[in-house]
């Protein structure tokens, strides 16, 4: 830490003060009442954002020894084998003592065979000795290799187990050609253990060569550099010479074909979507130039985004490079591209700047939720910006008030953070993405624009804390703007749970509309009276999302008659219907909802579509589907959905 102007105060008694005030909920917004709140912007408090000790900054989620010793360069020599789904070769790990006597290299493992382990000494690869720790059903295992004196590379031969969770390995018939198989990596937050031994933790950056062989018809692509000759040959050679953390390494392999955007973008899909993919991405370097013109140059040479299989878990995946998307993107009209805007935004937020530390997943997430939202505005308008903000700030008060711990609410998660997954909710996203706002409003949009391209220029290629954010934003912006806002409130904000009530209340006009053309409806109109020709579907998700709690199936059926939602092409719009119609026991909508869960494996929709039907009496129902289900699914939906089932 850097001076700072305020005493700074310990995490447990931050938390014992937070627990003592008590929080209180008005329905709508949760929050804690905080006695120094009443402190004047720019007035010298007492305490500060909590001071970041070791402990503080560690990742627990790594056995690795990163503060000893730190990996720099992984060069993978692998062969992918779809018979037996398992990819096997070398890893060679260059590393960097940052202590001195350090004999051992400490790194992730899950699930990995190991067949030898080299020392590179004086020239030489020698035979190194190693342990294997207890698999952790979190964590993997704790991979001690002892290096001999001198040693300056290791080498591990190795292979990967059919059930890696951070591998899905597609057959034929689950691809939509049916002739090939396909495969597709997901490595964040810890799952690149699964594929290659390494220190798997945010806060270390390697540079990467990989050389792949795979059968010849299929084509291999990394989030990396591709050797020049791309040829369709089985033998695939790739660079990625910027540092990156571990969960960023991504491969994908299948009958994939490719179309250019523009002269360093494109989309790889298969035939069945790359024309339809191509369309719906076509604003994508428009959006670069946004996000160029904020925040400085992109600067990580192409940008290419691969639509995959239906089974991807995520909406999208910011893989340098070459970010992996979900298809429930493409719904013809650019309307979800939104999540575009989001994975080319990390370009900037989390694969720039990186968060060192799962409990800092807001740097990552709110970051690039604010950069997508100001991309979307630029791009769009204002209006569409406004919808946006609006759906996702009744998202993250149903997240925040249904939150299991209050810790899980605050900006800065826990020290005891079960899981990375738990960090990734509608707080570090949505809750980040406000946190951002209000700073912009209080600072000004151009003060602030100019401070965030600043702060992305300082720690570019870095993994930092809240902490290190924070002390950045106090020295290159506060400082200069005392009273733009007080301690208390960026404490409130960054360290408190729930949301305090400076933050934005979006004012969507389009959204009004809507509301008081569904309460003329609801006080006895017939559903011939919507006007709904102009709506897009950001005015369909308000409408459904703002439905009554007691609507009754008949005026579901009213509205399904007249506007076909139960079978919606648009996977958010859809996603909503089913929600409402599980709650009201609607069910015409239950053939098409089963239709949807075998399709679509995208977590955002189907993990909440389970948790759903069984929370209303739908348990057996849900669980048919699931058999059917399941295989389809991504390992780690598989494992989500069966913790759904399991209680
Ligand atoms: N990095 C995330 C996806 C992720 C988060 C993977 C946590 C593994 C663990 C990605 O950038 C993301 O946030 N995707 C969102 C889209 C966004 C617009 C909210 C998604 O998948 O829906
Ligand atoms: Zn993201």
């Amino acid at each position: 830490m850097v001076f700072s102007r305020f005493l700074l105060i310990s995490a447990s008694f931050a938390v014992l003060a937070a627990c003592s005030r008590g929080g209180e909920t008005d329905g709508e917004t949760t929050y804690i009442e905080d006695d120094a709140s009443s402190s004047e912007p720019g007035e010298e408090a007492e305490a500060v954002w909590r001071a970041a000790t070791p402990e503080d900054a560690a990742d627990k989620f790594t056995y690795s020894n990163y503060n000893d010793i730190r990996v720099t360069h992984v060069d993978l020599d692998l062969n992918i084998d779809f018979d037996t789904k398992v990819i096997s070769g070398s890893a060679t790990l260059d590393f960097e003592r940052e202590k001195n006597d350090v004999d051992t290299l400490v790194l992730d493992a899950n699930d990995l065979k190991i067949e030898m382990v080299e020392a590179h000494v004086g020239g030489d690869w020698i035979t190194a000795g190693y342990t294997m720790g207890p698999d952790d059903e979190v964590m993997g295992s704790r991979f001690a290799i002892t290096l001999p004196d001198g040693a300056d590379q290791v080498r591990v031969a190795y292979e990967t187990s059919p059930d890696a969770e951070g591998i899905q390995w597609l057959s034929p018939e689950q691809t939509a050609g049916k002739q090939h198989p396909y495969l597709f990596t997901q490595f964040q937050p810890l799952y690149a253990r699964t594929m290659i031994p390494l220190q798997d933790t945010p806060a270390v950056r390697i540079t990467y060569d990989a050389h792949l062989t795979t059968p010849p018809e299929l084509i291999a692509v990394m989030s990396a550099r591709q050797d020049e000759d791309g040829d369709r040959d089985g033998d695939y050679s790739f660079r990625m010479s910027q540092p990156i953390p571990s969960y960023l390494l991504a491969l994908a392999v299948g009958d994939i074909e490719f179309k250019a955007i523009n002269d360093h973008m494109g989309v790889y899909a298969e035939d069945y979507i790359l024309d339809a993919s191509a369309a719906e991405f076509e604003d994508t370097p428009m959006m670069e130039e946004a996000i160029e013109a904020f925040y400085g140059p992109f600067r990580w040479g192409r940008y290419d985004q691969i639509v995959l299989p239906p089974s991807f878990p995520f909406g999208g995946m910011e893989n340098p490079r070459l970010s992996f998307m979900t298809p429930t993107l493409i719904a013809g009209d650019k309307s979800l591209t939104n999540v575009v805007a989001h994975e080319l935004a990390h370009s900037w937020s989390g694969n720039l700047v990186t968060n060192s530390n799962w409990r800092d997943a807001w740097l990552n997430e709110g970051f690039t939720s604010y950069v997508e939202n100001r991309t979307m505005e630029a791009l769009y308008g204002e209006e569409r910006a406004v919808m946006e903000r609006s759906l996702d700030k009744k998202s993250l008060m149903e997240d925040v008030a249904g939150a299991a711990r209050p810790e899980l609410t605050a900006l800065k998660m826990p020290t005891d953070l079960g899981h990375p997954d738990d960090a990734f909710s509608d707080v570090s996203y949505v809750g980040g993405m406000f946190f951002l706002k209000f700073l912009e409003n209080r600072f000004g949009r151009e003060t602030f624009d100019a401070f965030l391209k600043d702060y992305f220029d300082h720690f570019a290629f870095q993994s930092i804390t809240t902490e290190d954010f924070l002390t950045y934003f106090e020295d290159n912006l506060w400082a200069d703007h005392p009273e733009a806002v007080s301690q208390a409130e960026i404490n409130a904000w960054v360290y408190e749970p729930g949301f305090p009530d400076t933050i934005e209340d979006p004012q969507s006009d389009a959204f009004d509309k809507v509301t008081a053309q569904m309460n003329a409806w609801l006080g006895a109109g017939d559903v011939d009276g919507f006007e709904t020709s102009a709506w897009t579907t950001h005015e369909w998700l308000h409408f459904i999302r703002s439905l009554p709690d007691n609507i009754s199936v008949e005026q579901l059926a009213a509205l399904d008659g007249r506007f076909s939602l139960s079978t919606s092409q648009n996977a958010e719009i859809a996603n909503v219907w089913y929600q409402t119609a599980i709650k009201a026991g609607y069910e015409p909508a239950f053939e098409p909802l089963d239709d949807f869960l075998m399709r679509v494996g995208r977590g955002k929709f189907i993990y909440p579509l389970y948790q759903t039907l069984v929370d209303n009496g739908r348990r057996e129902w849900a669980v048919a589907v699931y058999e059917r289900a399941r295989a389809g699914y991504h390992p780690i939906a598989q494992r989500r959905i069966d913790a759904i089932f399991a209680g």
